[in-house]
């Protein structure tokens, strides 16, 4: 079964604790949280004090997608803020292979994202190595923004690389994910899908039934 992450950066802000407690509840698997510089991408949002908080009200797997550049500075801060998982765009640190060992070392499990103008073949080194890896269905950076079709080939590559191969990382799908983009994701491979606007943005259902819906 496919495993659903909201992403709270198209949370309610003034009500972010509210937001997670509410889609624990309504049985999200992970609360996903990006984590942005305004350098590597052209927007700011949370911080290590996020995920702590966020550490205090829900057992589920706190999965941090951090868009930012350089990395390597940023692992020990959020593995002591206590996030479970830490994904990073390896073009962004000139030692993606000491992020990943960083990561590791701290307990944590690491995961690479891909940028939709990187090639899987450019991050193939990588997936050894990791845990999860996330195919951005958007150009990262803001909530709300359409899903693109040319990025679903790479599921189905990693897919094949992983079972070929017999590694474990788990797919993420992450950007412009609702019922139509999730079910094209689920088919072509992925584990987990990541929803911000669908879920967060739908002001008459309830989460509980878009959670279900993804699913
Ligand atoms: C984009 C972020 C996504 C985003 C998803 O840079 O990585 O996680 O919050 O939001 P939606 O689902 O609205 O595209
Ligand atoms: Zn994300």
């Amino acid at each position: 079964m496919v495993e659903i992450a909201p992403s709270i950066l198209a949370a309610n802000i003034k009500n972010l604790n509210k937001e997670v407690i509410e889609v624990d509840q309504a049985g999200a698997d992970y609360i996903h949280i990006d984590v942005m510089d305004g350098n590597y991408v052209p927007n700011t949002a949370f911080c290590p004090n996020t995920v702590k908080n966020l550490r205090s009200l829900t057992n589920k797997t706190l999965d941090v997608h951090l868009m930012v550049k350089p990395v390597k500075n940023h692992i020990e801060k959020y593995a002591e803020a206590c996030a479970d998982i830490i994904s990073f765009h390896p073009e962004a640190d000139l030692e993606p292979l000491e992020v990943i060992d960083l990561i590791k070392k701290n307990n944590c499990k690491p995961g690479i994202a891909i940028h939709p103008n990187i090639k899987v073949a450019d991050i193939e080194s990588y997936l050894r190595l990791v845990n999860i890896v996330v195919v951005m269905t958007v150009i990262p950076g803001f909530s709300g923004q359409k899903f693109m079709n040319d990025q679903i080939s790479k599921i189905s590559l990693l897919k094949n690389f992983r079972d070929k191969n017999n590694l474990s990382f788990k797919i993420e799908a992450d950007g412009g994910i609702n019922q139509e983009t999730g079910a094209i994701c689920k088919k072509n491979g992925a584990d987990i899908l990541v929803a911000g606007s669908y879920i967060y943005n739908a002001h008459y259902t309830k989460y509980k039934n878009l959670i279900e819906s993804l699913r």
